[in-house]
């Protein structure tokens, strides 16, 4: 059954019921009514629902909602502040970062994520970073473009 589970998700205090076996990205899209994070594979290998737990990035289908009572979790809703899309996000639209888009959201937390360790300046060593977010279309030449652009 139903747990009552409490989620601080873009800074606000989420109070819901969930079953305990509910991954961190279906509370996501399907109880909270938040799609941006994306389902890919729905077992780690494509990143498509890469969300920040404390600042780190984590693939939201490999855990579970209830493990992270207390943390603070950002989702790519959660990254345009007062109106103004993120660095990152600017960077992705002036340099095509994308074609179909259903990869982005994952893409764009990876390279927020990136922005704060520490990864080498070239941009072989941005893909090494980004290797766990494919994208089908092989957008990769404009994504990494963006990623380096958001890093000036
Ligand atoms: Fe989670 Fe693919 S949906 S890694």
């Amino acid at each position: 059954g139903s747990v009552p589970v409490s989620l601080n998700i873009n800074g606000s205090e989420i109070h819901t019921t969930l079953e305990p076996r509910v991954t961190l990205l279906d509370a996501l899209r399907e109880n909270l009514q938040m799609p941006g994070t994306k389902k890919g594979c729905d077992h780690g290998q494509c990143g498509a629902c890469t969300v920040h737990i404390n600042g780190r990035r984590v693939n939201s289908c490999l855990t579970f909602a209830i493990m992270h009572q207390g943390d603070k979790i950002t989702t790519i809703e959660g990254l345009a502040q007062d109106g103004k899309l993120h660095p990152v996000q600017a960077a992705f639209v002036e340099h095509d970062g994308f074609q179909c888009g259903y990869c982005t959201p994952g893409q764009i937390m990876s390279a927020v994520a990136l922005l704060k360790e520490p990864v080498g300046k070239d941009d072989d060593s941005v893909r090494e970073f980004m290797s766990g977010n494919i994208c089908r279309c092989g957008a990769y030449t404009n994504i990494v473009a963006a990623v380096q652009a958001a890093r000036q």
